[in-house]
């Protein structure tokens, strides 16, 4: 049990990669906050699946780019479990168009999701953490296009660029309090969030072969290295990227 007694909080627990961080935490001993937008059944099958797993798990609705819901999601997780130790910011979103055709309102509710989110949550963390006094991990999910450009997707590109430099500067600002904070960037992790590409073989193959390991990711994948940055062992990590892609990073790049 690497995080018996610890508080997590994963914001967009219900599904994907946050789903799988939520499950996996609660199984080595972790009570979970998981957050979810949409209608409240969304969080059940994490929900009973933590339970029937004999954890302790309460879900809560938020939508973390907007400031009330991002504070009243803090205050709840304290309310339910009496602190908070660990916070996983996942909660993510992606559309894709040509860069002169992407319309603004999109542009704004990517960043206003994949970053200002993440820096409220993380700001509202901080702060608890602070108070309690005994130091705190931030792990913020961003991606590989932290560092690789990839076409149609500069909204979202931008954002998980602006999250990479988040994290080095909170790192280096909350080392003081003991409260580590670092990203994990995801290749191409099997998950809804492609669900366009893996309607389109076509799409997928040309996916699959910039990937060295040549193979989707899968969610629980992900959750280990979320587990090791959570754990003790990592009491020591902070400020930094790791990614977990396959090798996709380190592409020749031949056809
Ligand atoms: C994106 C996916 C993409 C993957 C690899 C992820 O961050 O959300 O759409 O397939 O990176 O390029």
């Amino acid at each position: 049990m690497r995080l018996k007694g610890k508080v997590a909080l994963v914001t967009g627990g219900s599904r994907g990669i946050g789903q799988a961080i939520a499950i996996g935490f609660a199984k080595e001993g972790a009570a979970v906050v998981v957050d979810y937008i949409g209608k409240p059944d969304i969080a059940d099958a994490t929900v009973s699946k933590i339970k029937s797993l004999g954890g302790s798990v309460v879900a809560v609705h938020a939508d973390v780019s907007d400031s009330a819901q991002v504070a009243n999601l803090i205050a709840e997780s304290v309310n339910a479990f009496g602190k908070l130790d660990i916070v996983v910011n996942n909660a993510g979103i992606e559309t894709k168009h040509d860069f002169v055709d992407f319309p603004l309102d999109e542009v704004r509710k990517i960043v206003d999701v994949n970053l200002i989110g993440p820096l409220m949550v993380a700001q509202a963390a901080a702060r608890q953490m602070m108070k309690q006094g005994r130091g705190g991990r931030i792990i913020n999910i961003s991606s590989v296009h932290e560092e690789l450009p990839m076409p149609t997707n500069a909204p979202y590109c931008a954002s998980k660029g602006g999250l990479r430099m988040l994290t080095r500067t909170i790192a280096v600002e909350l080392a003081k309090h003991n409260i580590t904070v670092n990203n994990i960037g995801p290749g191409a992790i099997y998950t809804a969030i492609d669900a366009d590409i893996q309607a389109r073989p076509e799409l997928e193959k040309l996916l699959m072969a910039e990937i060295p390991l040549n193979r989707w990711g899968q969610p629980a994948e992900v959750a280990g290295l979320a587990l090791y940055l959570a754990s003790d062992e990592a009491a020591y990590v902070t400020g930094s990227t790791y990614f977990i892609d396959g090798g996709m990073l380190r592409q020749a790049g031949s056809y």
